[in-house]
């Protein structure tokens, strides 16, 4: 008997199984982007009124990130996910020449109207797929915004940063982290757990440093804040960014009319080279 037909039948069968698998990951990550920016909408228009009460115990860590990134005068600095601009105006205090973009229209009507720099702007902008040049800023920074989204989202995010980057700039991530003492992991830990949500509890045991260096970012400095339940990260792409060229993938996803944004926000800010 010929037993080569049941093997090309069972190579096959491998195969397309393998490919059923890959297609509903791909599924998977999909709806979790979708629902992501759906909440994401949602969440921010609620909350954008009470945003900057709700995040006075960070008040502080403004300034202290300004100080922590030490960038020269004038320069140009991008504040991802800016919401309504808290970091962003700390670093317009100091005369950067600074942008804030965030997805949530919401969040920067807050933001500007707190505007009171000319050398601050705001727009409203997917941070997946920024449609800066790459290399035009000296400081990218994100504050507390990763730990809320999916990674596959995070990851992206992250890219775009390194990418609009220029070589020998500075990357600064700001978001939760573990106390290192065990009282305070217990108490801070249990507290912020009751208002965020899972990926928060996700986010704090995950490996950042990990996925940034994944991503092309090297950590060169860490700032524990808040009684370490939050850091600061200062890094760069050592001189040679990573994906420097924007991903055609990226590219048609900005294009992609997004579920978050009405077409005349859109028009404002997404589809116009910045
Ligand atoms: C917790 S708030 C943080 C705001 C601010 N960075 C701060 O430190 O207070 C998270 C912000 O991230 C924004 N955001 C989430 N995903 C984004 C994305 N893909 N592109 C741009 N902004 C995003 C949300 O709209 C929201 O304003």
């Amino acid at each position: 008997m010929q037993i080569w037909p049941i093997g090309i039948g069972v190579l096959i069968a491998v195969i397309v199984g393998f490919l059923i698998w890959l297609q509903s990951m791909r599924r998977n990550i999909v709806d979790e982007e979708k629902e992501y920016y759906s909440v994401n909408r949602r969440v921010w228009r609620l909350l954008a009124p009470f945003y900057d009460l709700i995040a006075t115990p960070i008040s502080k860590v403004r300034g202290q990130v300004v100080n922590f990134v030490g960038a020269e005068a004038g320069a140009k600095v991008l504040d991802v996910a800016t919401g309504t601009g808290e970091q962003a105006i700390a670093f317009a205090r100091h005369g950067y020449d600074v942008t804030g973009i965030d997805l949530s229209a919401d969040m920067l009507r807050v933001a500007r109207r707190k505007n009171r720099y000319p050398n601050l702007k705001f727009v409203i902008a997917d941070a997946t797929g920024l449609l800066f040049d790459s290399g035009k800023f000296d400081v990218t920074s994100i504050s507390f915004a990763l730990h809320d989204m999916p990674v596959s989202i995070r990851e992206k995010v992250l890219k775009e940063m390194a990418r609009v980057t220029r070589p020998g700039g500075t990357i600064v991530i700001v978001d939760y982290a573990l106390p290192r003492n065990r009282i305070g992991r217990f108490f801070i830990h249990s507290i912020i757990r009751l208002y965020e949500g899972k990926t928060y509890r996700d986010f704090v045991k995950s490996d950042l440093k990990g996925l940034l260096a994944d991503v092309g970012i090297q950590v060169k400095e860490e700032l524990p804040v808040v009684l370490g339940a939050g850091r600061v990260l200062k890094g760069g792409t050592g001189g040679a960014p990573a994906n420097l060229k924007r991903s055609s993938s990226q590219m048609v996803d900005s294009h992609r009319a997004p579920s978050w944004a009405a077409p005349h926000e859109i028009k404002a800010g997404i589809v116009q080279r910045l």
